[in-house]
């Protein structure tokens, strides 16, 4: 099979990687490609086979039977994305239960407190500007996984500098430097915890013990605490800059929104559908030769599942392109599928929820404040989201239409 270039398509292919995708489905839903950023792998685009691979456990996650050692596991420890069962399910097991969409639920006052306090600041600025990114976007799910961990001070600046380099990594002296720097940080981090433990969820993690007497060991309670963090926030930041971009780029769908504020948990679904956070799911590696619509992948290859190919794929949403909140957007890929589903999915939607629908309450005439083609995107193919989103809106106090403080 005839190997695709994909770097010969630069940063086009960051910005909008969407047509390149619709090209490769159109030959076919399996490729060997070449990547700028990871070498040579096989690249799954169709929307049936990437559910497929998903579900199949001759994708495995564990790199050791290939002799590769990655950064996470050498530096933090291992963890759910690095593992396969009953490693996996062990790790799952210790946290799925913290996570429920019922626990969740009873986070939504404390996350619509934060994102008021957040708006405040930014309808404060009188220069009626601001970066979505920074005022919103970052420090809304970053406050929430802290607090759920019970990570009392982060240094923010510095966390965001690192794990930015970790999911988008923009050299490989620079990944190893931020792997390296995190893992003291959590180091410490945890020692503190285990000093003075408190009513969060890494004291309980710490002293959690299974019915049979199972227990995280040290490495593993900074792997679960790394990546909790990471994905914690490193996607859900972008869902609602990407949210937010996508609703002030397609304005009758945002005035549909506006008009009926019962069609948010729909355009937060169709947010993730038509452009999610996460582009491709982190890497599979091949047990065995695996045969997929014809296309036979050799045994330890490496594999990338592009979600956001497949959540596109017209064999399976009819005209794929179109943002549009009202569609069914069931089967959508934007949080994976299989054992490895995102464990943060009723989290990151609850805070989607919040802070769309709540930015778009204060702000009646948000809008865009940059050229949508001059945006500054991270690199990489995992994660999908823009540096910074500038917008533009009425500061509190200058008499919007119907702008009204949520402070009492
Ligand atoms: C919009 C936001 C989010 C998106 C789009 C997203 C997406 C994903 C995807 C695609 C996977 C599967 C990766 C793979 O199979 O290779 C995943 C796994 C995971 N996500 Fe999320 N995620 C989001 C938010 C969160 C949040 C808020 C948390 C917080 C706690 C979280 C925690 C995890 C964990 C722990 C896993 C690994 C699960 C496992 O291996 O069993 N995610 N996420």
């Amino acid at each position: 099979m005839e190997t695709v270039d994909l770097t010969e398509y630069g940063k086009e292919f960051t910005a909008d990687p969407y047509p390149v995708y619709a090209r490769l489905r159109e030959q076919g839903p399996v490729h060997h490609v070449r990547t700028a950023d990871t070498g040579e792998l096989w690249l799954i685009v169709g929307h049936e086979q990437a559910r497929a691979v998903l579900a199949d456990n001759r994708f495995a996650k564990d790199a050791r039977a290939l002799g590769l050692v990655t950064y996470d596991e050498e530096l933090l420890g291992r963890h759910m994305l690095v593992t396969d069962p009953p490693e996996h399910t062990r790790l799952r097991r210790l946290v799925a239960r913290e996570f429920t969409g019922r626990r969740v639920e009873e986070l939504a006052p404390r996350v619509e407190a934060i994102t008021a306090g957040l708006l405040d600041a930014m309808l404060a600025r009188p220069d009626g500007a601001a970066d979505l990114v920074e005022a919103l976007a970052y420090p809304l799910p970053i406050t929430v996984i802290c607090e759920l961990l019970g990570v009392p001070y982060l240094d923010r600046a510095a966390f965001r500098a690192w794990s930015n380099e970790v999911v988008a990594p923009t050299g490989a002296d620079a990944e190893r430097k931020a792997f390296e720097e995190l893992a003291v940080y959590l180091h410490e981090l945890i020692e503190d915890k285990r000093r003075a433990p408190g009513d969060d969820l890494m004291s309980a993690l710490i002293r959690t013990t299974t019915e049979d007497g199972d227990r995280l060991s040290r490495t593993e309670l900074s792997g679960m605490a790394f990546l909790l963090l990471i994905a914690g926030h490193e996607t859900t930041v972008n869902l609602i800059s990407g949210g937010v971009r996508a609703l002030l780029s397609h304005p009758e769908q945002l005035a549909l929104l506006r008009a009926d504020m019962s069609l948010i948990d729909g355009a937060v679904e169709e947010m993730l559908r038509y452009d999610g956070p996460v582009e491709t799911a982190t890497f599979r590696f091949t047990t065995e030769p695996v045969e997929i619509a014809g296309t036979v992948i050799p045994a330890h290859a490496p594999v990338l599942v592009a979600l956001a190919s497949a959540s596109r794929d017209p064999g399976r949403f009819s005209e794929p392109d179109r943002f549009d909140i009202r569609r069914d957007t069931r089967g959508h890929l934007a949080f994976g599928h299989g054992l490895h589903y995102c464990l943060g999915a009723p989290l990151a939607r609850l805070e989607g929820r919040i802070a769309v629908r709540a930015l778009l309450e204060r702000c009646p005439d948000l809008a865009l404040d940059a050229d949508p083609a001059g945006l500054d995107w991270l690199p990489g193919m995992l994660i999908r989201g823009v540096r910074r989103l500038p917008v533009r809106f009425t500061p509190a106090g200058r008499g919007a239409p119907g702008v009204s403080s949520s402070v009492p």
